[in-house]
């Protein structure tokens, strides 16, 4: 599957996009081992959400599906999970990963956590290290890599870990294990990283402590279930506010868009691009802060992104990279390393990429230079990258040409129906089977 994009604009719409990667598989794990039913709307239909809830299923969960985004968990309590029969596949997913080897690291019984190619050749050592502290036996591929063997009955006990980086998956994959673990379990992360599951926790009663960049946890004994509603995604919204962004004469709303403060680094960005985005209707969905997002057409203005940003809009940076090459003059990212074990190489698919359609892009270890510039029609590769194929999306609905990316069927892990989307504010990016002269 690929996109073709025809030069095409935004115009004034409302709309909605689908819920919050992050929190839709935190509600399934979470929700899996409370006591009792968590009801939950918003919940992202994506395909890595889909191979969240296909595993909670495997390891015993009833969990009810009454629409596409409604669902509900009959939760088992923590000791209630039972041991699989086959190996649990997380597809594209390294949340689903993470976070699982750290809730199976504390259960009675063993599991196998298998992925697609691109999780198979993503790193597992920044849990496995901090797991096995904890009292945890898990086996990877010698590189560190999965599928990963997970013994169960094991006593864990809680650990002080100053996590070498910033990353909400490590951060929550030891305070899911923590919840099994013997002790005090504390956490300090050198910058801050999502923080989802730290509220979700908190929203079910259990005590975490958070304090600057320590977060502690102690063992627990139960969970409360509890109804959740997941936020629309930010991190999906952003390609919406992108294309208004750089449309004439737009004026998009967005709706109920979640704006954890955890989050909001690409709009912290855009905004100092010159970005006209405003915040209209805030409010909250249990303790996650959500927001009507308004956009406008802007000129953007290149700049230096300040890297302390760079974990507040990690997901962000294929848009962010289109939105400098949309921009005037040069923009500088730094402090980007993450980014090269991502779905895929994010600094590498962008730079390429945006080359493809003609802009300059000087590609560095830790991030790149964007020369702002026009795009010109042509194909790029999204390397099997939902963000590199849907950012290239956007640069093409700008770009003087036709603009094809190639290999995009990943982008229904995070945004099912995003062509419909786009098309709802008046952007042309249709799902074809075959390139022309391919
Ligand atoms: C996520 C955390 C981020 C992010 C990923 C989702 C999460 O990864 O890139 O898409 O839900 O915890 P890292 O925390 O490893 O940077």
């Amino acid at each position: 599957m690929h996109f073709r994009v025809t030069p095409s604009k935004a115009s004034s719409a409302v709309v909605a996009v689908p819920g919050d990667k992050s929190v839709s598989h935190r509600a399934l794990m979470l929700g899996s081992v409370a006591e009792g039913q968590s009801n939950v709307t918003g919940f992202l239909p994506g395909e890595d959400c889909l191979a969240t809830m296909a595993a909670m299923r495997q390891l015993g969960v009833t969990i009810e599906q009454q629409s596409q985004s409604e669902i509900s968990i009959q939760g088992v309590g923590l000791h209630g999970l039972q041991a699989p029969e086959e190996h649990l596949d997380l597809g594209n997913s390294g949340t689903a990963m993470r976070l699982m080897a750290g809730l199976l690291a504390g259960q009675a019984f063993d599991s196998v956590l298998t992925g697609d190619e691109s999780l198979s050749g993503r790193p597992m050592g920044r849990i496995i290290y901090p797991l096995t502290m904890m009292g945890a036996a898990i086996e990877s591929d010698c590189d560190g890599t999965p599928p990963l063997q997970i013994s169960g009955g094991l006593r864990l006990n809680g650990i002080r870990y100053e996590m070498p980086v910033a990353s909400a998956q490590v951060k929550s994959s030891i305070l899911l294990a923590g919840l099994y673990a013997e002790g005090a379990t504390e956490i300090i992360e050198p910058a801050a990283a999502r923080d989802h599951t730290e509220r979700m926790l908190k929203s079910m009663g259990v005590y975490v402590y958070v304090s600057g960049r320590r977060i502690g946890i102690n063992r627990v004994h139960r969970l409360n279930a509890c109804d959740i509603k997941v936020p629309a995604d930010l991190s999906s919204a952003a390609f919406l506010i992108l294309a208004a962004l750089l449309s004439e004469d737009s004026d998009i709303l967005i709706r109920n868009v979640g704006i954890n403060p955890t989050r909001i680094g690409v709009i912290d960005i855009l905004q100092e691009m010159g970005a006209d985005i405003r915040f209209e209707r805030p409010q909250l969905f249990g303790s996650e802060p959500v927001t009507d997002i308004r956009v406008r057409s802007s000129q953007l203005q290149g700049g230096t992104v300040d890297p302390g940003l760079v974990s507040l809009a990690i997901d962000e940076f294929p848009v962010l990279f289109v939105a400098a090459a949309a921009a005037k003059g040069k923009t500088t990212f730094s402090g980007l390393e993450e980014l090269r074990v991502k779905e895929s190489d994010r600094i590498a698919a962008m730079a390429a990429g945006l080359q493809s359609l003609g802009i300059d892009v000087e590609e560095k270890a830790d991030g790149a230079i964007v020369h702002g510039g026009r795009f010109k029609g042509g194909t790029a590769e999204s390397f099997g990258d939902h963000r590199v194929a849907m950012s290239l999306a956007i640069a093409g609905t700008v770009a003087d040409g036709e603009v094809m990316v190639r290999n995009v069927a990943a982008v229904d892990t995070s945004f099912p129906g995003f062509g419909a989307c786009m098309a709802s504010i008046g952007t042309n990016i249709e799902v074809v089977e075959e390139i022309p002269d391919d």
